[in-house]
């Protein structure tokens, strides 16, 4: 029987060898999940024997790594924010550059407001989610145009208790006339179908590429939303937006047009615009 020291050296030199550059903590990962222990607990008791199914398990998965499949996806989780949500093929894996939209919000709004919210391409559910969590007078609206992600929402609405808060409607932008908000919220799509070629194979190969391509421009999705939220805000609304890199000075001409007063512009982690915070006027 191996030792878990063994099997750990044998998958981080098989993803080496097959060019994945986060082979060590993907192989510890994998096998604290399988072994439902901590990676502090594997380094501490590298010497004890690991069961034949359990390594048999933990293989299949390391295959799967080797494949380039996201950790996310293999463990159907990802942290965000405070909390875990439950992820698959159907919804992108959360990313941490749209947690700067949770704390742009939060810092907007104090914790007895009351507000009505809606999540356009909600996806997992990981914004709404994150800030009724913060916010328990909010009332929450989720849009997607895809049903499989609804659903994923859904479940997350119901592992985080707030399925009572949420409504969730499986829609396009471009046909929801439902209610009036103080706030709307959308990280949409908005890479353009030219440069999805060149995300990593870990994205392209199994993110869903509703979730990625914004059209020709990558504008597409986004001028819906930004239009819609236009009707869908109460005058003096906030909308909150993730926008690419490089998409700040035509999302500003956008806005403008539309009656928005654009309040901050925010960074992400590296330094880039990724977030718009506007007001209807
Ligand atoms: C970039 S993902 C964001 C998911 C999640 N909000 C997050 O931040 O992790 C964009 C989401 O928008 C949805 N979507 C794409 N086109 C849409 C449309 N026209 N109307 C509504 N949702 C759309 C996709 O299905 C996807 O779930």
């Amino acid at each position: 029987m191996d030792n878990i020291n063994s099997v750990l050296f044998n998958a981080k030199k098989y993803l080496i060898n097959n060019s994945i550059n986060s082979a060590n903590i993907d192989s510890e990962i994998l096998l604290s999940s399988v072994l439902k222990k901590s990676k502090n607990h594997l380094l501490l008791n590298s010497s004890i024997k690991i069961d034949e199914d359990k390594i048999d398990t933990f293989n299949k998965l390391v295959e799967r790594r080797k494949k380039q499949e996201p950790i996310a996806y293999i463990l159907k989780q990802k942290d965000f924010w405070k909390s875990t949500f439950y992820v698959d093929r159907n919804v992108l894996i959360p990313r941490p550059d749209t947690e700067i939209l949770i704390e742009e919000i939060l810092y907007n709004y104090s914790k007895n407001q009351k507000l009505s919210v809606l999540d356009i391409g909600t996806g997992s559910g990981c914004i709404i989610i994150s800030i009724l969590k913060d916010r328990p007078n909010f009332k929450g609206t989720a849009i997607d145009v895809c049903k499989n992600a609804l659903n994923v929402a859904k479940y997350n609405a119901k592992i985080h208790q707030l399925e009572n808060r949420i409504k969730f409607y499986k829609s396009s932008v471009d046909n929801f006339f439902k209610g009036k908000y103080d706030l709307v919220i959308s990280n949409p799509p908005y890479i353009n179908k030219f440069d999805l070629k060149y995300l990593e194979r870990d994205v392209i190969g199994f993110e869903p590429s509703l979730a990625l391509e914004g059209g020709i421009d990558g504008f597409t999705v986004l001028k819906k939303v930004i239009k819609k939220s236009s009707r869908l805000l109460k005058i003096g609304g906030k909308l909150v937006l993730e926008i690419g890199f490089d998409q700040k000075l035509k999302v500003i001409k956008l806005l403008k047009k539309e009656k928005y007063f654009v309040n901050k512009i925010a960074k992400d982690y590296g330094n880039r615009d990724r977030c718009v915070i506007c007001t209807k006027l």
